[in-house]
């Protein structure tokens, strides 16, 4: 697939995870193109824990199904039911969560480039989602960003140190194909705005 193919047909993926399982070489590639990202100082400050335990994914589906009890309490009117209507993730039906991590420690005390910036590690950590986001689609293989939990939980659910922070859980798995538009313009939730809106000539608002 050519890059602004893959760019161009990348989705968050929630319904249409076909329940296969990932073969192993495809997920050795995705991976492996998540672990050349760029990183600040050369810190690959990531981590990626696989969870394919049934019971995990269970209580994982659990905690995100409160926590969007929780995100639902807070709209009201047109929100509320545009909002009852979204899928807002494939956790079982992808059969493989991916947690990403982000370890400040990684690299050393003296990370070259962070000493002003301390979330350059931080998005460091998200090029890394990308690149694994592009190679998947790429691959024929869906990803699906899982943002409904609480960094605690997620930590405990699969035993992460106390320094290193949960990033993503992503749902990752076969699928038959991706929509070509997004889930939140296709419920009418929210639309992709022009880039004229948020580009900026020599300064802000320019
Ligand atoms: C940081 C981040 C967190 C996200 N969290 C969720 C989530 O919890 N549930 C969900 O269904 N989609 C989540 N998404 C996906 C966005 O809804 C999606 O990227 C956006 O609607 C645009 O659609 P597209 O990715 O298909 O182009 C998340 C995306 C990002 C980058």
């Amino acid at each position: 697939m050519e890059l602004y193919e893959a760019i161009n047909s990348r989705r968050d993926t929630r319904r249409e995870f076909t329940g296969e399982r990932i073969a192993d070489d495809v997920l050795e590639r995705l991976l492996s193109a998540a672990h050349c990202a760029p990183s600040v100082g050369m810190s690959q400050p990531w981590d990626f824990v696989l969870v394919r335990s049934p019971e995990t994914l269970d209580a994982f589906a659990g905690h995100v199904a409160d926590e969007r009890e929780t995100f639902a309490a807070t709209l009201s009117g047109e929100r509320a039911e545009t909002f009852s209507r979204i899928k807002v993730e494939g956790i079982r039906e992808s059969r493989l969560g991916i947690v990403v991590g982000y370890d400040p420690t990684r690299g050393g005390p003296n990370v070259l480039g962070r000493h002003a910036i301390a979330d350059a590690g931080l998005y460091s950590t998200v090029c890394a989602i990308e690149n694994l986001w592009l190679a998947a689609t790429a691959e024929g293989v869906g990803v699906g960003w899982v943002s409904f939990y609480r960094e605690e939980f997620l930590r405990e659910l699969v035993g992460m140190p106390e320094h290193v922070r949960p990033v993503a859980w992503l749902c990752v798995g076969p699928v038959a194909g991706l929509p070509d538009v997004p889930d939140l313009e296709r419920y009418g939730w929210r639309h992709r705005s022009p880039l004229a809106s948020v580009l900026h000539e020599e300064r802000y608002g320019g």
